[in-house]
């Protein structure tokens, strides 16, 4: 049976799709494949770790697609004709709209700095949810990775990991902690966790 076959899509760095490649290197992968890359970003790093990993990569942009409809369709287009099972949104940093989401129910997953629903939503990405956090002054936070529904932060929870504030931590420190000791474990372990649902939900309907 084929393995579940996965779009990651990117905005910035892309360390947490770097999690992903690494753990498919070490075969934490088994029911998934990452088949495509796709940023709406041109220069995003992200793009240079799926090129070394030799992972097709697209550039699509809302400005190269006349705004918010383009760009989804075109989104939609890419991973129609990669033949995309389950979307992994790993530092995508644009709101997708209620038309797009419902096309791909429990088939996006998010990973998201926080502890969700403390320090989510519209406008609370990266490096803000962090100084978020430090400033409100929870001793806790973490990393959640979720469904994805037309409610930005909203859907069904998959994986929570916490993880402590430390004395003297800053927006940028915590943000590291945060990815190493949460973010980098459970996006691979929820994209395992969802690939194999994928696939037993196809082998089902195969019998
Ligand atoms: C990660 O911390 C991710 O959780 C966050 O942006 C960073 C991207 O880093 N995403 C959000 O805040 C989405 N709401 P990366 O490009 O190195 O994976």
């Amino acid at each position: 049976m084929k393995k579940t076959s996965i779009a990651v899509l990117v905005s910035g760095g892309g360390t947490n799709l770097q999690a992903l490649i690494d753990a498919q290197s070490r075969g934490e992968l088994e029911h998934g494949e990452i088949k495509l890359v796709i940023s709406n970003k041109p220069g995003a790093y992200a793009l240079e770790r799926a090129e070394k990993a030799d992972i097709p990569t697209k550039v699509i942009t809302r400005k190269d697609c006349g705004g918010q409809e383009g760009f989804e369709q075109a989104l939609r287009e890419a991973l129609a004709e990669a033949e995309i099972d389950l979307i992994i949104l790993a530092g995508f940093m644009t709101i997708l709209s209620a038309d797009f989401t419902k096309n791909y129910p429990r088939r996006i997953l998010n990973v998201h700095p926080a502890l969700i629903p403390s320090f989510c939503g519209k406008g609370m990405y990266g490096l803000r949810v962090h100084e978020a956090a430090l400033s409100y002054g929870v001793k806790v936070t973490g990393a959640t990775v979720h469904f994805v529904n037309e409610i930005p932060d909203g859907g069904e929870i998959l994986l929570q990991k916490p993880v402590y504030i430390e004395a003297g931590d800053t927006p940028e420190t915590l943000q590291r902690r945060v990815m190493e000791q949460a973010e980098w474990v459970i996006l691979p372990q929820a994209a395992e966790l969802v690939s194999r649902q994928i696939m037993e939900e196809k082998e089902k309907r195969h019998d």
